[in-house]
């Protein structure tokens, strides 16, 4: 009995040794220290001893079993502290390597300057409106006093989308943002025919020509209409309203002058120009020596605008203008190429 005590310990402290997982564990555990192991049938058979064998294989059975339970325990603090260890290794964390950068996007440059002129106008009491994009012969120029012949129709060459069976009122993309003056106007007069409520609104978007691309015209651009109606408005309501607007964007110190000009739409048309930011009205490339930069078109509504809006010119009267963002920031920062801001060459839209 006491050999077959021996060659248990040594058998299962030898296959102890060679064990390395949790789960080889688990099995080595049943089989050597188990209920129906060898070592457990000793003390299963131990009635069958005599007296006087009975305590020495009593004892050495027992020593047994606390050998190999302490053997087990070792083993398994072994098996825990490998398996930390090795995962210790393998998760690794290098807390130096450098980071990867996200690349972050932003608004376009045209539409942070839109945004900065809405913005500007917000505070000086302009709504803005929206209109659209696709517009009518009839409301792109014939409502705003283009006469059918007339030769400032030859300003604006346009893309036609539609014009089979309709020759008289074809459909194209708005030339510039003057169509959204008349359906501002017959909106606020549709919310009341008798005493039409007054007007002071900006219309953005994006316009559209049919030229040849060059760094000076692009077929695609935006502009910001700007339209007051009221009882009483007059050129110096224009002039103020401007000036501020000048003063706002480019600087409170910044010269500014008008010039007249023409515009169907408008009567007396003005064009004003700013000195230029870029060498203050010495003259430079960019004014092309002239010290000053024109920056947009105005005038007082015409009648028949008016007239076509639904406001009475003999009771209304209003102020109109027309401006260019991209040309804002052209002048703004030095660009030279129209084409850039629609070129999506994302090494230019990320200076911006
Ligand atoms: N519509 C003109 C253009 O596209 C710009 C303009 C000039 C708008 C004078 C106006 C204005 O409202 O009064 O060039």
């Amino acid at each position: 009995m006491l050999d077959k005590l021996k060659e248990i310990e040594k058998t299962a402290l030898e296959s102890l040794q060679s064990i390395t997982d949790q789960a080889a564990l688990d099995t080595w555990r049943i089989a050597n220290v188990g209920r129906s192991s060898p070592l457990m049938m000793v003390f299963a058979e131990f009635g069958k001893l005599s007296k006087e064998e009975k305590p020495v294989v009593g004892a050495a059975a027992n020593r047994v079993k606390v050998a190999l339970e302490s053997a087990l325990a070792e083993r398994a603090e072994a098996v825990k502290n490998a398996a930390l260890a090795k995962s210790l290794e393998e998760e690794k964390l290098d807390v130096t390597l450098p980071g990867r950068t996200k690349h972050i996007g932003r608004l376009h440059p045209s539409t942070q300057q839109l945004r900065r002129v809405l913005d500007i106008l917000a505070e000086m009491g302009f709504q803005v409106y929206t209109s659209r994009e696709v517009e009518t012969d009839e409301m792109n120029f014939q409502t705003l006093n283009f006469a059918p012949h007339h030769p400032a129709r030859e300003m604006q060459d346009s893309f036609y989308i539609e014009a089979e069976g309709r020759e008289d009122n074809p459909i194209l993309m708005r030339t510039h943002t003057s169509p959204g003056q008349i359906r501002a106007m017959r909106e606020a007069v549709a919310t009341n025919p008798q005493n039409p409520p007054p007007i002071r609104i900006a219309v953005p978007g994006m316009c559209f020509r049919y030229e040849q691309i060059t760094a000076r015209s692009e077929i695609q651009f935006n502009q910001v209409e700007g339209l007051a109606v009221g009882k009483n408005i007059t050129f110096a309501d224009l002039k103020g309203t401007l000036i501020d607007f000048a003063r706002r964007m480019f600087g409170q110190d910044v010269r500014t002058r008008f010039r007249a000009s023409y515009f169907p739409f408008t009567e007396p048309s003005a064009e004003m120009d700013v000195e230029c930011f870029v060498c203050g009205g010495k003259g430079c490339q960019v004014c092309k020596n002239s010290g000053w930069l024109e920056i947009l078109g105005c005038g007082m509504v015409h009648p028949n605008v008016l007239q076509n809006g639904g406001y009475d010119p003999k009771i209304y009267s209003g102020f109109a203008w027309g401006m260019g963002p991209e040309r804002q920031l052209m002048l703004r920062n030095k660009i030279n190429d129209i084409r850039y801001f629609w070129g999506n060459d994302v090494r230019f839209l990320e200076q911006f």
